[in-house]
């Protein structure tokens, strides 16, 4: 791969130890895959942040970047969630031990410059690339987003990747960075109109069908943003999807004439109503219904507000979302509603990377075929599939 004088010297460690061990991983991962070069970005996301899933060995990692303080991100670049709400853990009920070591892992991704947003929905609190823009992001639901929906570019990074890229400002050019591997090779004809829980069984089917390639979706209704965070987070849990398309939808869609894709599938109802119950793992009582994966918007919070309203809910209730949206969500009087419901707004972590194994609970209610894919893999515990408006429960 090429390089320029000035990121040879950073190489060869004349602008510190933190510049030059981020390079080392840039330079590899650019040899791997065939760079041309560098190129600069605006915008990174940065995973690898949940002590459940980098334990002791991450944390000290980060640590010793952070104490060397010869490199620090300078561009737009946020955290992914971690394995707690960071302020309210103690209410919730999350082990001490492990809130400890959380805050001291997302203390040390600041120190490096990256934003405590805590979210994998950053695209709703700031962190909005403009239409081909090249960024390095990590979070696999988060990258089919803002490849996809936004039309930035970005490979699926590994989180040393995409925290190397954010403190140097520049990722190896190749694969989703350049035009001509962003092209569909898949059309996926859907029969029926599709709603909620509907876009994660469609994600789910088709990321086992297409692994790591580009489908190209035609619809029989247009989806809105929440449906098309929730079709992106499936494609890529149950496939490694980076970047789909959207017929009329999508920024890119007509980058090439779908007449020359030859392979075609079809969906229909009753693949998707199959996969809803398939995505099901227990008949068990649900005893957390936990919605927003990915990371919940205002209009998703207002929607469960709307729900619950003036009820009282049975099983117990999480709102995931970030600590941004939640503040809006806490002026508009959501919170307050779902709370005297008995439910909760939890901020910055989620289902998957939080230690929920851990604080008591067997049956997990939720509308993400992404969580319904890793909760029982990564928790060890059962889920029920379907829409908000079913998995909560009142007296
Ligand atoms: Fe986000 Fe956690 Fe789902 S990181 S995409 S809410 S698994």
């Amino acid at each position: 791969m090429f390089l320029t004088k000035k990121e040879q010297a950073m190489c060869d460690g004349e602008y510190g130890e933190t510049i030059r061990k981020s390079m080392d991983i840039l330079v590899a991962l650019g040899d791997i895959y065939g760079a041309s070069k560098l190129v600069d970005i605006t915008s990174a996301q940065v995973s690898g942040v949940s002590y459940k899933t980098i334990g002791d060995a991450g944390l000290e990692y980060l640590e010793d970047l952070a104490q060397d303080g010869s490199g620090k991100s300078t561009i737009n670049a946020s955290l992914n969630p971690p394995g707690t709400d960071l302020d309210n853990w103690r209410e919730l009920g999350f082990p001490e031990y492990f809130a400890i070591k959380q805050n001291e892992i997302v203390d040390a991704y600041a120190e490096l410059g990256i934003s405590k947003t805590c979210t994998c929905t950053p695209y709703l609190v700031g962190n909005v690339p403009r239409f081909r823009d090249h960024v390095s992001w990590s979070e696999s639901s988060a990258v089919a987003y803002v490849n996809s929906v936004i039309g930035a570019r970005t490979n699926r990074e590994g989180g040393p990747a995409a925290l190397a890229a954010a403190i140097v400002g520049k990722t190896p050019l190749y694969g989703f960075h350049l035009e001509e591997n962003r092209m569909a090779n898949l059309i996926v004809n859907v029969s029926s109109e599709l709603k909620g829980a509907d876009f994660g069984a469609l994600g789910y089917i088709i990321g086992k069908v297409v692994g790591g390639g580009v489908p190209y979706f035609k619809l029989q209704n247009t989806p809105n943003n929440n449906d098309l965070k929730t079709l992106g987070a499936a494609l890529a849990s149950s496939g490694s999807v980076a970047l789909y398309h959207v017929e009329n939808v999508t920024p890119e869609y007509d980058l090439n004439p779908t007449g020359e894709i030859e392979d075609i599938m079809f969906i229909s109802e009753n693949e998707i109503l199959e996969t809803r119950q398939q995505l099901t793992t227990t008949d068990k009582e649900i005893d957390l219904v936990c919605l927003g994966c990915p990371h919940s918007s205002l209009e998703e919070i207002k929607n469960v507000a709307d729900i619950v309203k003036g009820k009282t809910i049975k099983n117990k209730l999480w709102v995931c979302t970030s600590v941004s949206v939640k503040a809006t969500a806490d002026r508009m009087g959501y919170t307050e509603i779902i709370e005297s419901a008995g439910g909760n707004i939890v901020c910055d972590t989620c289902m998957v990377v939080a230690p929920i194994e851990e604080m008591g609970f067997e049956v997990i209610g939720v509308n993400s075929a992404k969580a319904a894919n890793y909760v029982p893999s990564m928790c060890g515990l059962d889920v029920v599939y379907g829409d908000a408006e079913d998995l909560i429960q009142f007296e």
